[in-house]
């Protein structure tokens, strides 16, 4: 995480100032390092807890993602890392706790294709491509939205259009793949597909649950370049269990345990921690 500068304040005079002046400039600095702060945050989500049948898959948790910034969870099986990522998209209500997205959005306001259009993307674990036709196709038919399938595949890309769809293939490693069916690809490159089909709308913030699972580690390591220069541009949220995979991300790391943090920080740091070798790491 970036540490904010303080900023220095109007040049202080000479003589010894009074008391309480020195109080209120130090209460307007540090009042400009909160709102700095508060910019600067993409996601925050503040106590939430969530039941199922009175069992709390998610329990006062709380989470600040940067701009920018890239961010790993880890945890058990039923940590409620999946849970976590359906209350961000508007597919789960919490019952209680709040999600706050770029400073005052309430997410938890919002139905599931208003928080889609409010700049968030979520990559299920099975990837979603339409089979039965080419890459190329597949991405034009995200780029066009809502629009027909039709019309989406009828449509003569503008110059724009075109210049993404060339980016989105570089990023994603399929520019030579454009024309195979996606029924033909890889099932990583089928992931990495459904990546590109996300980008074509051009999230902020972006939530992917276990991308890796069932790649080879060809793929895996290529998933790791691909979603640290896609990081580049927005925020990331990765679900993974694959330690090797979290280590190549090389992101501050936060591991969720019975719906709550356990530990976070660096991969060093939480995979040292004896909570996390006992629950998670350890078995
Ligand atoms: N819709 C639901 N109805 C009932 N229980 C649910 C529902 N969704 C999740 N749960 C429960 O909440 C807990 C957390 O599940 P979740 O899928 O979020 O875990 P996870 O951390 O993603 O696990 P995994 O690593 O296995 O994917 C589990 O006990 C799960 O059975
Ligand atoms: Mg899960």
């Amino acid at each position: 995480m970036m540490q904010q500068p303080i900023e220095p304040g109007p040049a202080e005079p000479f003589v010894s100032p009074h008391p309480y002046a020195t109080q209120r400039a130090l209460e307007r600095r540090a009042k400009q390092t909160a709102d700095g702060a508060r910019r600067e945050t993409l996601l925050y989500l503040d106590g939430v807890t969530k039941s199922f049948d009175g069992f709390k898959a998610i329990n006062k948790l709380s989470l600040v993602l940067q701009k920018g910034e890239m961010r790993a969870i880890i945890g058990p099986n039923g940590a409620g890392k999946t849970t976590m990522m359906d209350i961000i998209t508007g597919k789960t209500k919490p019952d209680s706790g709040e999600v706050f997205f770029r400073g005052d959005v309430d997410l938890t306001r919002h139905d599931e294709a208003a928080i889609a259009s409010l700049g968030i993307g979520r990559k299920f674990q099975k990837p979603t491509v339409f089979e039965s036709l080419d890459v190329d196709e597949n991405l034009r038919l995200s780029l066009a939205g809502s629009r027909s399938v039709f019309s989406a595949l009828r449509h003569k890309r503008t110059v724009e259009e075109a210049a993404k769809i060339e980016a989105i293939l570089a990023t994603t490693r399929l520019t030579d793949k454009r024309h195979r069916l996606a029924a033909d690809l890889s099932h990583g490159q089928k992931q990495w597909l459904e990546i590109g089909m996300l980008l074509a709308q051009d999230p902020e913030l972006l939530l992917v649950d276990e991308p890796v699972a069932g790649m080879t580690d060809a793929e895996t390591a290529e998933t790791a370049r691909l979603l640290r220069e896609i990081a580049e541009t927005r925020s990331v949220v990765v679900v993974e269990h694959d330690m090797h995979f979290v280590r190549e991300l090389g992101v501050k790391v936060t591991c969720l345990h019975e719906g709550s943090v356990l530990s976070e920080g660096t991969l060093d740091h939480v995979s040292a921690d004896p909570r996390v070798v006992e629950v998670y790491l350890g078995r």
